[in-house]
């Protein structure tokens, strides 16, 4: 097993790492692109097989998903033209939670296809047949054995649930004033997040071993933290200025503290040492590769970005918030974010860190 750890600077990307398709997870796939292809070339060699099957986990609605998949046929046809191989078909499968916006990827793809076509070789254009495939990647999506390729990219940070941990017997939330682990958490807050993406990563291990083929492989990016420390500013800023957001709605009595205290994310980032425990306890995979990349931000660039961050994220909390505390707070609550982020970015950057695990399914 070769498990590399290598911490990579990468300063001044732009939009928060949370975002939906946002510039920094575009920057990331960037940035592990010679990852993701040496795996699928890698993989494609040893199998040759004659359809490659691949499904993309949490694709979203942007243009990230089929920017990988674009990348991956453009790549292995011209290693099939190096080799002299037949160029395989590919069945691509873009998954997410029904929720999706799954019609604005459709609509792309009558130019996906051209593009595919104008960049095609000599020996022809590649055929790629897409399909969404709705439901949550924390239950069977595929059949056995169906699957040779599994991408997923700024998706698996997301739990399956509010850790229950969270709330004591008389469902009174432990971590009152705060969405996440902080610096006043007590210790359980933590345990109960990191319970929470132990049991929902282990699952999803499962699953996955299910759908892929024998030596099948997996290209995982996921937020994730530095070091030991859970309270790091860099892991807690946006969650804890959210927090604080829900306090001047509170204060102007918009809303009640008690309800603002039964909200927390459903959100973990681990550590990479973390997901290797997780992986090998699991045991249907092999290690092939783990690293974290750090996405920094330069401060400069923060008063253009705080009120932005706070519309990516909103894009990703507004319904919850919205089904929790109803549409009145959502409009003052994300304009008092944007500010308080403003303000924080420009006293110091956010550097988030970019976890990448590739993974070989063993016999
Ligand atoms: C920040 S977006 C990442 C989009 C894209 N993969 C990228 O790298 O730009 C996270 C996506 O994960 C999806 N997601 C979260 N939990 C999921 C689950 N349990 N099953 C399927 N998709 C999920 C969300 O709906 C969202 O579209």
């Amino acid at each position: 097993m070769s498990v590399e750890r290598v911490f990579r600077m990468k300063e001044g990307v732009g939009e928060t790492s949370y975002a939906k398709n946002s510039l920094a997870q575009k920057e990331a796939l960037h940035m592990v692109k010679h990852i993701t292809i040496h795996t699928i070339i890698d993989l494609y060699v040893s199998k040759t097989p004659q359809t490659l099957h691949i499904a993309d986990l949490g694709c979203s609605s942007g243009s990230n998903a089929l920017s990988v998949i674009g990348e991956i046929v453009k790549v292995l046809g011209e290693k099939c033209c190096e080799i002299s191989k037949p160029m395989p078909e590919f069945q691509v499968f873009l998954n997410d939670l029904p929720t999706n916006d799954f019609n604005s990827l459709f609509v792309a793809l009558p130019d996906f296809y051209n593009k595919l076509v104008k960049e095609g070789s000599s020996e022809g254009s590649p055929s790629v047949f897409v399909a969404g495939v709705p439901g949550s990647f924390y239950g069977r999506l595929f059949p056995s054995n169906s699957l040779d390729f599994i991408h997923s990219s700024f998706s698996l940070h997301w739990l399956s649930q509010v850790p229950p941990g969270l709330f004591d017997k008389d469902g009174k939330s432990i971590n009152k004033g705060k969405m996440y682990i902080s610096k006043t958490s007590p210790k359980s807050v933590t345990e109960a997040y990191f319970m929470q993406f132990q049991e929902d990563f282990t699952h999803f291990l499962k699953l996955r071993s299910k759908e892929l083929i024998s030596g099948g492989r997996m290209v995982l990016m996921m937020q994730g933290r530095k070091g030991r420390d859970q309270t790091d500013r860099n892991n807690i800023l946006y969650w804890e200025l959210l927090a604080e957001a829900f306090a001047s709605i509170v204060s102007l009595g918009e809303v009640e503290q008690e309800l603002v205290d039964s909200y927390d994310i459903h959100f973990y980032s681990p550590s990479l040492e973390e997901v290797e425990g997780i992986v090998q306890s699991e045991g249907s995979f092999e290690i092939d590769h783990l690293e974290g990349i750090e996405i920094g931000r330069n401060s400069s660039k923060a008063i253009k970005t705080g009120r932005a961050t706070a519309m990516t994220i909103r894009a990703i909390q507004e319904p919850l918030i919205r089904h929790k505390f109803g549409d009145g707070i959502i409009d003052p609550l994300f304009e008092r974010y944007g500010e308080l982020l403003e303000e924080e970015l420009a006293k110091e950057e956010v550097k988030s860190l970019c976890l990448i695990v590739v993974l070989r399914k063993l016999t």
